[in-house]
Formats: C-alpha cells, sequence, structure tokens
C-alpha cells in the first residue's frame, strides 16, 4: 500500500514536470530538456499508470491521444455566440470604424484598441470546468458548432489543465477562443509526405489545418502538429481585454507576442503598416489585422449586429500581387523523377522581397490557365510562402506569345519522359538521370534517411561537379584529401564528415531503405518492410504478392520495390553499398530477442487505458513483436483494453492469452509472463 502510494505521488510529480516542459517547448518554443529527457518521463508515467489505470486523472499528459475514433462529430450550442468579424479593407474604412465606435459611446469617451494579428486559421471555442479542458467545438454557424474535443486535446499547446498563478483560484468556468491553425513548416513537411504518397495536397496552411481538426480519428489530428492562439475571453473576461490576454498568457496559453494596446486611430494605422513588414518572415500565416476596443464596458455599450461586433473589425491586407512578364520556362527534376515546370520572370517586387522565378505546378495547370511564354502574368505567394502564377493578362497579349512545348525528353539526361495515365506529373524514365542522382543524394543523407550531418546540399553540388560521387556508395569512398579540397571545407568540417558517414554505416535497414529514394517508400513504409523482411537479401528474393500481403503496403508500393530491386544497376548500388561496410539487415528488435515479447504475435483491441492504438503498436514492434489485425491460432497475446469486442471473444475461444496494458508494458521491458 505504502509503495502504491509512493508510486502515486510520483507520477503526479512526472505529470507536473511534464506539463512544465510541454509548456515551455509548445507554448513559449524555449525548450530545456530533450527530446530524449522528455520520452523517459513520459515512459516513467505510463509505466506507473499502467497498473492503476482507474487512478490516471483525465488531463494526465499521457491522455492527449486516446480517445475513440467516432462515426461523426456531435453537435454543441455554444454558452455565448461566436461572433464572427467585419472587414476592412483601407485606412478610410478603419477610420469610419472608430468615428461609429466614438459615435456609439457616450460624449467625450477615450478610446484604447487592442490590435492583433489576424491569424489564418479556424476559430475554436474552449470550455475549462475548475481549471480542467471539458469541450471544445468549431465556431459552426457561430450558434451551433461541432464537438472536436477529442482532437483539440492532441494539440499540444492547449492546457489539459490551466496553470495556477500564484495565490489565486481557477475560475469555475472559463470559455476561451482563439485560432487552431498549422505552422507554416509543418504545412509543407505534409503536402511533401503527401505528394510522395500519392495523395491531393492542401492548398493552403488554413485548408490543412481545417482537414487536420476535422479529422474523426484523433490519432491522425495527433501526427499534424497543431498549434493554437488564444485571442479571446467569454465567460470569465477581465475588464480590458489586454488583463485577459495577460490572464491568457499566465494560465499557460500561447498568445501572439506581436499584439499590442494603442490609443488612437492614428497609432492603430502605424500598427497594421508595421505589422505587415513582419507577416512574411513569421512562422504561421495571417491575413490581416484585428482591432478591438479594449474596455469591456464599451464593448458591452456597443454590441454587436447580426454577427459581427461592433466594437472590433479585421483590416484585411490585400492579397500580395504583383504583375510581369513570363520569360520563359523551365522544366526541373525531382529525386523521384517528376518534372516540374517553373516560370522564369522579369524580376518583380512582392511582399518584400524580389521573385524571379514562380511555381506552375504541372502540365495540367498550364494548360487551363493557357500559359504562354512572354505573356504578362500575375503572380502571388500562395500560402503566402512560394509565388505563384495565379493569371494570364490575356488583354495584354500581343500575339508574339508562344504556348509552352512539353519536354518529350527529360531536360538533364535527353531520356524520353512517360506521364502515367491518372497522373499530373510527367517523369524522366532514365533510372540514372544525373538530376535524379542529385536530389536523390540529397535525399540520401538528409536527417530522416542516413542522418549523414556535415552534406548538405551544396556540399552534395560540389562532390557531384568535382566529379568525386556519382551515387551514394561512392561517398563511402570519400578520403579527407577528397574532402579539405572541396571550397569553405576546413580539415575539421571535413573530419566531422568522414566521421559523420562512418556512423551512418550502422543505420538499421529501414534508413537505408528509405533514404535509397524508392518511389511510394516513406519512412513509414521502409520500416514495415524492414521489420518483415529483416534483410535486404530476403526483400531482394521477395515477390509482389509477398509484399502486398503485408498490411498497409498496397499493390502500388509492392510494385514499385519489386521494379525497382529489379533494375541491375540499383542492384549493383546496393552491393556496393553492402562493400562500403552498411548493415543490410535490421536488428533493432533482436537487440533483446531475451525480451519476453520477441518474435511474438500480438493482437490490439480496445481501448487502452493510456496507450494510443499506434504507439503500442511502435512499442511492440519495436520489442521485435509482430502486430497484427485479426486474431488466430497463431496469436501469442491479445492484448484487451475497453470495450474490447469481437477479437476478445475470439481470443477466449481459441485459448489464446489475453493481457491487460499493464501487463503488456510489464513484459515490454522484461518480465516474462512465463515465468510468474
Ligand atoms: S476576434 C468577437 N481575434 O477571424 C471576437 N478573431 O474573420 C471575434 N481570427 O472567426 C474574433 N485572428 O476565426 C479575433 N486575433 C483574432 C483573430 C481572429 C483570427 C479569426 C476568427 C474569426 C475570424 C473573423
Amino acid at each position: 500500500m505504502e509503495e502504491k502510494n509512493q508510486l502515486l505521488a510520483e507520477a503526479a510529480r512526472l505529470r507536473t514536470e511534464i506539463r512544465h516542459h510541454e509548456y515551455l517547448y509548445y507554448v513559449l518554443d524555449a525548450p530545456e530538456i530533450t527530446d530524449a529527457e522528455y520520452d523517459r518521463l513520459m515512459v516513467r508515467l505510463r509505466e506507473i499508470e499502467s497498473q492503476w489505470p482507474e487512478e490516471v486523472p483525465e488531463d494526465s499528459p499521457t491522455r492527449r491521444v486516446g480517445g475513440k475514433v467516432s462515426p461523426e462529430f456531435t453537435e454543441v450550442r455554444h454558452l455565448t455566440p461566436l461572433l464572427s468579424l467585419s472587414n476592412a479593407f483601407s485606412e478610410a474604412e478603419l477610420r469610419a470604424f472608430d468615428e461609429r465606435v466614438h459615435n456609439g459611446l457616450p460624449a467625450g469617451s477615450k478610446v484604447e484598441y487592442v490590435m492583433e494579428p489576424k491569424i489564418d486559421g479556424l476559430a475554436c471555442s474552449l470550455i475549462y470546468e475548475n481549471g480542467r479542458l471539458v469541450r471544445a467545438a468549431t465556431r459552426g454557424d457561430g450558434v451551433v458548432g461541432e464537438n472536436v474535443t477529442a482532437n483539440v486535446r492532441t494539440i499540444r499547446s492547449i492546457p489539459l489543465i490551466l496553470k495556477a498563478p500564484a495565490g489565486q483560484e481557477l475560475p469555475e468556468l472559463f470559455d476561451v477562443r482563439g485560432e487552431v491553425y498549422m505552422p507554416r513548416h509543418e504545412f509543407m513537411r505534409l503536402n511533401e509526405e503527401r505528394a510522395e504518397a500519392g495523395e491531393s495536397e492542401f492548398a493552403n496552411p488554413r485548408n490543412a489545418a481545417a482537414g487536420s481538426l476535422r479529422q474523426l480519428d484523433p490519432q491522425v489530428t495527433a501526427k499534424r502538429s497543431l498549434s493554437f492562439f488564444a485571442y479571446y475571453v467569454g465567460d470569465g473576461a477581465k475588464e480590458r481585454h489586454s488583463d485577459s490576454l495577460a490572464m491568457l498568457t499566465g494560465y499557460g496559453f500561447k498568445v501572439s507576442e506581436n499584439y499590442r494596446l494603442v490609443s488612437s486611430i492614428d497609432e492603430a494605422l502605424e500598427y497594421i503598416s508595421e505589422f505587415n513588414e513582419k507577416r512574411a518572415g513569421l512562422s504561421y500565416d495571417t491575413d490581416g489585422a484585428v482591432i478591438k476596443v479594449n474596455d469591456v464596458y464599451q464593448q458591452r455599450i456597443l454590441g454587436a449586429t447580426g454577427k459581427d461586433p461592433r466594437w472590433a473589425i479585421a483590416f484585411k491586407y490585400p492579397p500580395e500581387q504583383a504583375e510581369t512578364t513570363m520569360e520563359d520556362i523551365v522544366w526541373r527534376v525531382g529525386r523521384t523523377g517528376v518534372l516540374t515546370p517553373t516560370a522564369v520572370l522579369t524580376p518583380v517586387k512582392l511582399s518584400g522581397s524580389t521573385v524571379s522565378r514562380a511555381t506552375l505546378h504541372n502540365v495540367d495547370f498550364i494548360k487551363e490557365k493557357d500559359i504562354r511564354i512572354g505573356d504578362r502574368v500575375i503572380i502571388n505567394k500562395a500560402g503566402e510562402i512560394i509565388p505563384e502564377v495565379l493569371r494570364v493578362v490575356a488583354e495584354k497579349r500581343s500575339g508574339e506569345e508562344t504556348p509552352v512545348e512539353i519536354p518529350a525528353v527529360c531536360p538533364e539526361c535527353g531520356w524520353q519522359v512517360e506521364r502515367p495515365e491518372n497522373e499530373a506529373a510527367i517523369r524522366c524514365t532514365n533510372p540514372h538521370c544525373p538530376a535524379l542522382g542529385r536530389e536523390g543524394l540529397i535525399h540520401f543523407v538528409s536527417r530522416d534517411a542516413m542522418n549523414i550531418e556535415g552534406c548538405g546540399p551544396s556540399v552534395i553540388n560540389q562532390l557531384m561537379d568535382t566529379g568525386l560521387v556519382k551515387d551514394a556508395a561512392d561517398l563511402y569512398n570519400l578520403t579527407r584529401d577528397d574532402l579539405v579540397q572541396l571550397e569553405r571545407m576546413g580539415e575539421k568540417s571535413a573530419d566531422n564528415l568522414l566521421q559523420a558517414l562512418e556512423a551512418s554505416k550502422e543505420n538499421e535497414m529501414d534508413r537505408l531503405l528509405f533514404a535509397l529514394g524508392i518511389r511510394h517508400v516513406g519512412a513509414k513504409v521502409a520500416r514495415l518492410l524492414a521489420t518483415e523482411f529483416g534483410s535486404m537479401e530476403k526483400l531482394l528474393t521477395a515477390e509482389p504478392e509477398q509484399l502486398a500481403a503485408i498490411r498497409d503496403i498496397g499493390s502500388k508500393i509492392a510494385e514499385s520495390v519489386v521494379t525497382w530491386l529489379s533494375v541491375p544497376a540499383n542492384r549493383d548500388l546496393l552491393e556496393r553499398l553492402a562493400a562500403a561496410g552498411l548493415k543490410m539487415d535490421f536488428t533493432a528488435q533482436a537487440a533483446d530477442t531475451a525480451n519476453p515479447l520477441y518474435g511474438k504475435t500480438l493482437v490490439f483491441t480496445g481501448t487502452l487505458p493510456t496507450l494510443g492504438r499506434a504507439e503500442a503498436k511502435t512499442m511492440a514492434q519495436d520489442a521485435g513483436a509482430k502486430v497484427s489485425g485479426s486474431v488466430s491460432k497463431k496469436t501469442d497475446y491479445v492484448v484487451a483494453g475497453a470495450e474490447a469486442g469481437s477479437k476478445l471473444e475470439k481470443a477466449q475461444q481459441l485459448g489464446v492469452t489475453v493481457i491487460d496494458e499493464a501487463e503488456f508494458l510489464q513484459m515490454l521491458h522484461g518480465a516474462s509472463k512465463e515465468a510468474e
């Protein structure tokens, strides 16, 4: 009993500590410990919690992901309507707003405004009862929204439990509103991943955020790295909005660091032009600035018209566009051989930078917009990131413009290109295309692949230009003398690079598989293949059907892998990599063959008290277990959680051992079931 109390007390301490580190990382963006240290705290907490699942509080950091997949979102009525904002597009409209505000208040009233960035995401209301997050809802029509609590809980910058400022009670009811958004780098990462998987890309971070929040499976939302800025308090507000913002910061919310208190419309206009300079450099998209009357008493007097408050308005920056001439078109060949068209433009200023290139996406895009060389074109910043050709100014055509020629051969190597059916992309068919080589090498050494530090794109370019390296295997033959002759490569960097190359030889086979840049083989698929086959040798002799039989691997992936492996030059590359001493098998699991889960087949069913399904699966796989989706006589253990259904029944029928999460975790950490 005493031990239990001690462990529960330790768990409580761990929760406080973990919350603190999540706050430092996700809200302040200033972590004090490494990811590995953070993981260790989480593992320890889970270990304790798994022993007494009934003692795990709802707001434990282990419980962010765990909600069940729901068939649909239920509707919820907001405590008070979620208002929208009317828009102003000019200085005159803002001055008119200021006049309306003054006219609506007793004569001589002094008005302060709070200026804030207008975050481009989607509005969300969060309800806290006695400091605990109990409900999250989308705006919907302002009166009724959708209940997205399970998804919102996965957003780490949203506290599940409010931080109580020293000596203060937490409010019984607290209604926070703010914007769920997707940071730009996350948006780009997600789109890259989707393009690689042949899925459609999101048009901008806002759509990506909306699509991610409105996922029926919270596990999917959890992977999307959404974030949240708080910008309004309903129930529980202070008398001044600026004080509410300070209170939000105190409770542990992320509040934009770019807000400012001003005391006149002139100062407000100043903010608007100053903030416009800053916007491009932020890690998130903004489409304007919001001006709000600071005094809540004044806000009440002013009231609202329909859905818009009379005390606030959004200033929308004009979409950043510019007109210029499209002088030429160049086709760049990417790592997977896809040719992407880029417009070469007469340089023009656009949101603070000079633009001379713009993306044209693909052949269909050029056809749809009927873009010709010599055309005057309007460009803008798509999602505020990459300039894009928006449209042609057709009325300015002289008749001299020439239609874009779709290349029949690869601009890099002259091989024929192909256009697979149902795809907008055209690809180079040469497996040895030099462009492929360069992009492929940049991918090969990248962090998620072989993780060779000190080998960025400029080093790769130099290595290829000097002829020192033609493919990945050549990297491993580099000598110190080779390296020090490169530009900007000192002796120290050369040594570091050699060391990084040496260390990369020990990488598990899944990294290597991913690094090879086989189409449709992302990190996850590489991992599946590596665990399933265990060695490159076995994979080399696999039949497509064998591959396609693996869960989560479809015929498209299977075919792509088999085709790649059947190309003699690729086999040759693998041989040379092996000769260089690279690890050609997957032993992450075999590291501990003594683990009681090693080599066992597990089936998970029901909701586990602390672990998410995907997480539990990876943990089991890391210990060398196979995870299957259905129970058979070959199943060694069924790990059952709450509301386990037919799989549990089947296990009982077949006499398969059923364990709970606590037992699973104990085995994972070495305790043998048989030994008990
Ligand atoms: S205040 C009464 N502040 O813009 C309060 N909204 O176009 C109404 N938005 O629905 C909202 N940043 O989704 C407010 N700093 C900010 C905002 C903001 C973005 C969004 C919000 C709102 C929409 C109105």
